[in-house]
């Protein structure tokens, strides 16, 4: 196959369509019970079939996965659950082959309490240079009983552990955002900005395309126990703002950000970067401009309602700040920290028509990124959900999202339709945040069980049917949204995405939008070329203006855009 320009252009990320791989649970090629990073090269066909032109992996480094891989014990290597660096090396090949770069996650904020120069760190004592580069403090109280301050840790509980110093007492405390298991990196220390240098420059230099930036805006930090006076650092809302606050999307963060753009540039294309950061648009661009990493997650239209004036007056804003900072936007639906949006729309969907109290994600969403609705907060069962109307709604919003300008970012199992497995036993979930938090929370694992790719076997086609069991138990359900099945099907979810994908890739061409005379429920934009996008966020039936239609989230549309559905048209 002749290498096609788009992967070839230094551009290629502007509009992307992206695919995020949760190594766990896509694809599990030894049978362990795990997915691996053979299973995703066995697996690049269909990623080819569908159409994407970038991967975005989740953590594969070697961890105690206190938090799915997130809690990284050696930034350099590979767990040899998921693999080698000589898989790693095979499956970037068979990506690049397939023209498909690869985004990996890189995790700044934090490491895990396993990493080397933490319990270097720990055996040192009070006052060694070890401990300089983390947040250690003295406690509070007589003997230093009580935690620095009264901090709360995005997972529940102290966002302050203690630690038993080298003589067995109990002495200092470490700081941590998340869980106890990830302490915080002081990023004022030459050591940590060094070293992550040269992590970036190792996999750059093994053919990563791209970086994620893991909590992106959490790694600069004010610890002056001045800061004390607030009363948790999990309150941002009032003081997000103005780039002040102690742990959260400081101004001086963005001197790391320029550091690695001088590093990004030094190859050939320059690397990408795009950062997880849970901050207002304005904010945002700072960290998705070119001096910095070139893009930033919008999670706004995740955590918005279905509803044409939401989505108009989000992608407006978005739109004039990315091109004030010569950015482009990331879009996306769902990821592995939030109720995929099948089902999060099958809820609110739910809810309008069962008492007409309206369920507001936003404000769900808004201090606690995590929990991604009321759902999760309680526990879900599938009877609650609206699933015709969610995955209606979820077809309409995604072919809205590919027909945007900028990229655009897709979670394993959105191209079947997945819902969420709302109901998983306590006994077999994983995630901390129900751990730590089981009263407020039942976690994320729910969006984490491996893909069904086979109607039939004990794991559908996850792994081996001989071998071990998926690490999340798989619902039978899960048997109606297996990839051989609805390849087979014609109009299926996969069917869907994969045609939308490929005439996206026909028509993407310039970054501009013009919006056409959107009113009430329905919204119309073009992009240049001719590509016109109608969505009808109503119940009602509206018309369409005549001209030719190129795909349909719904099926059998002619002369009518039914209710809770978007076309693609040439007018
Ligand atoms: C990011 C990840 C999330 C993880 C957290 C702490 O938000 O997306 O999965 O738990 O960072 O690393
Ligand atoms: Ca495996």
């Amino acid at each position: 196959m002749p290498t096609s320009s788009s992967f070839l252009s230094p551009d290629w990320w502007r509009q992307a369509a992206v695919y995020q791989i949760y190594p766990r649970s896509f694809a599990d090629a030894n049978g362990d019970g795990i997915g691996d990073l053979a299973g995703i090269t066995s697996r690049v066909p269909y990623l080819e079939q569908l159409g994407i032109d970038a991967v975005w992996l989740s953590p594969f480094y070697p961890s105690h996965l206190t938090d799915g891989g997130y809690d990284v014990d050696d930034y350099r290597d590979v767990d040899p659950r998921i693999g080698t660096l000589g898989d790693f090396d095979e499956m970037v090949g068979a990506l690049h082959e397939a023209q498909i770069k690869i985004i990996i996650d890189i995790v700044p904020n934090h490491c895990s309490n396993h990493h080397e120069w933490f319990t270097a760190a720990v055996a040192a004592g009070p006052g060694s240079p070890e401990r300089e580069r983390f947040h250690f403090r003295e406690g509070k109280g007589l003997s230093g009983e009580l935690p620095p301050n009264s901090w709360g840790a995005a997972f529940g509980g102290p966002a302050w552990t203690r630690v038993q110093e080298p003589d067995g007492t109990m002495g200092q405390w470490y700081f941590h955002m998340f869980s106890p298991e990830q302490p915080d990196w002081n990023w004022d220390h030459l050591d940590v900005q060094n070293d992550f240098l040269e992590t970036l420059r190792f996999w750059s230099d093994r053919g990563a395309d791209g970086f994620r930036v893991d909590v992106a805006h959490g790694c600069a930090k004010n610890m002056d126990p001045a800061y004390d006076v607030i009363r948790d650092i999990r309150d941002i809302t009032p003081l997000c703002l103005d780039g002040q606050h102690p742990t959260h999307d400081r101004d001086e963060i963005h001197a790391i950000y320029r550091q690695w753009r001088t590093l990004f540039n030094q190859y050939n294309p320059p690397r990408i970067g795009v950062a997880e950061a849970w901050v207002p648009p304005h904010r945002a661009a700072l960290y998705a401009s070119k001096e910095e990493l070139g893009q930033a997650f919008s999670f706004e239209l995740l955590k918005a309602d279905f509803n044409a004036h939401q989505f108009r007056s989000i992608i407006e804003k978005n739109v004039r700040e990315a091109a004030g900072h010569d950015s482009s936007i990331t879009w996306v639906f769902s990821n592995h920290d939030v109720v995929r949006h099948v089902t999060r729309y099958g809820l609110t969907a739910h809810q309008d028509s069962e008492d007409g109290q309206h369920i507001d994600v936003s404000r769900l969403l808004e201090n606690s990124p995590y929990d991604g609705h009321g759902w999760l907060l309680r526990g879900g069962s599938n009877a609650e959900v609206d699933s015709d109307s969610g995955t209606r709604r979820a077809r309409a919003a995604t072919l809205l999202m590919l027909a945007l300008p900028g990229s655009a970012y897709l979670y394993q199992g959105e191209e079947l339709g997945l819902p969420e497995v709302g109901d998983l036993p306590d006994e077999v979930r994983q995630d901390p945040a129900f751990f730590r938090d089981r009263e407020n929370t039942i976690g994320r694992d729910g969006c984490r069980v491996p893909l069904p790719w086979t109607a039939t076997g004990t794991s559908f086609g996850f792994g081996d049917d001989d071998g071990e069991l998926p690490h999340l138990p798989q619902p039978a359900w899960f048997a109606s949204y297996a990839v051989d099945t609805q390849e087979q099907t014609i109009g299926s979810h996969l069917q869907f995405y994969r045609n939308a994908l490929a005439l996206r890739r026909e028509f993407q061409a310039a970054e501009e939008l013009t919006w056409h005379g959107s009113e009430g429920d329905v919204l119309h934009f073009s992009r240049p070329g001719n590509w016109h996008c109608l969505t009808n966020f109503g119940k009602e039936a509206v018309p369409l203006p005549a001209g030719e239609l190129l795909i349909g989230s719904a099926g059998g549309i002619t002369d009518e855009l039914p209710g809770e559905a978007s076309v693609w048209m040439k007018l």
